[in-house]
């Protein structure tokens, strides 16, 4: 009777061990607190906004998606985009051309925030009239270290792009399906905030990829928090922990779907880009309190910082957040899972290049894409690789 009685409490204890652990483990996965990451919230001081000089010609009904190019004179020539017209309706922004206060097409208000300020421009000005198709945000060099292709050739990526698969599953998609120099693996890049990045930021100022990172916490806070939010009590909704990673992929070239962009209003956007302007270097001392919130002036700075947002503002919050409970936050597992897909997936979805062999890991399909030495491409590279239009995707 008595071996019988502890016999019966062994069960118990094991019984009740799991059922706790079962509760536990379920508890700390929703634990996973959802982030206020869903509306643009910065507040500008600024008396006056740009004039709305960004409009791109034509777009109104436009069957074609908008390939939007943000362009410096250094790109070199532009010729290569002509080729891409048959298949995109083309906007380019130069954005260092002097400005031209007789028009009102595709200019921006400042050189500011690399790529963004064209690309948010455009979204401003062109809000009504985003293609059903989509559109293409991309830098305006045909050539370049990040572009994932074996000859870096934009050209030849955006040929062989196929928009409605790579809008499919999300309605967003970074054009890189390799995983080097992105945040996407677990194993190489450190949580933003983490005490690591934060002490390389302090010993290495000219470090743009700790520095940025370690202001990452605080930029997302202030933009999406907006007044509401002040450093004096953080916000956990708000502000990641030491431990949160933001994952995605690198270098700000991306596909995004007219429904996607519409999840934010066109306030939203002029918000963001005037995070960016309120935090310009020629901005005058009375208004250095705003400037303490907007964006760093360093545009290495500022621009990383903002390659970390596109993909937080495009990723669906629909379905599947409602289900599971979090349609009022960013759950930032499901936007990790969402922004790093394995590169072999990527490469068929994006570019029809699929059954590659060689993908030994989800970040990388061995012959597809190479890191050059330095981040850099010869001097002579788009001399010696320019085949006379004959892209080869
Ligand atoms: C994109 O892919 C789909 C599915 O494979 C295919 O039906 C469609 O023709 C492709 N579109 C282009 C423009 O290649």
């Amino acid at each position: 009777m008595r071996r019988r009685t502890q016999k019966h409490l062994v069960h118990f204890a094991i019984f009740f061990g799991i059922l706790f652990l079962i509760i536990f483990l379920g508890r700390s996965q929703s634990n996973s607190k959802p982030f206020a990451w869903t509306t643009v919230r910065y507040r500008t001081t600024s008396a006056s906004l740009p004039e709305p000089r960004g409009v791109c010609p034509g777009l109104t009904g436009s069957f074609k998606p908008a390939l939007i190019v943000s362009r410096v004179a250094a790109d070199g020539d532009p010729k290569w985009l002509d080729a891409l017209a048959d298949l995109y309706h083309l906007c380019v922004y130069i954005v260092d051309a002097p400005a031209d206060a007789s028009s009102t097409y595709l200019q921006v208000p400042a050189n500011r925030g690399h790529e963004a300020m064209a690309y948010l421009t455009f979204l401003i000005d062109n809000y009504d009239n985003i293609p059903e198709s989509g559109a293409v945000f991309v830098h305006g060099s045909r050539w370049a270290w990040h572009n994932d292709h074996k000859d870096y050739d934009n050209a030849a990526l955006l040929t062989a792009l196929n928009m409605s698969t790579a809008l499919a599953p999300f309605g967003y998609h970074n054009l890189r399906c390799d995983w080097s120099v992105s945040t996407c693996s677990t194993k190489e890049a450190q949580p933003q905030g983490s005490m690591e990045t934060y002490f390389q930021a302090v010993t290495e100022p000219w470090n743009a990829r700790a520095v940025s990172d370690t202001a990452l916490p605080r930029a997302l806070a202030i933009l999406f928090g907006g007044d509401e939010y002040s450093m004096a009590k953080s916000d956990e909704r708000l502000l990641m922990s030491r431990t949160d990673a933001v994952r995605s992929q690198c270098c700000a070239q991306f596909v995004v779907s007219r429904d996607r962009v519409l999840q934010h209003t066109r306030e939203e956007y002029v918000a963001l880009r005037q995070w960016l302007l309120d935090g310009r270097d020629d901005i005058v001392a009375a208004e250095h309190l705003q400037k303490s919130k907007a964006a760093p002036s360093d545009d290495r700075v500022s621009g990383r910082i903002l390659s970390y947002v596109w993909h937080i503002l495009f990723m669906p919050r629909s379905v599947s957040d409602v289900q599971s409970g979090t349609a009022d936050g960013v759950n930032l597992e499901r936007l990790n899972y969402m922004a790093c897909p394995s590169a072999d997936e990527c490469y068929c979805r994006l570019y029809g290049r699929c059954n590659l062999e060689g993908c030994t890991t989800p970040g990388r399909c061995h012959g597809q894409y190479e890191v050059p030495p330095d981040f850099k491409l010869p001097k002579d590279w788009a001399a010696t690789h320019s085949y006379q239009n004959t892209f080869q995707p």
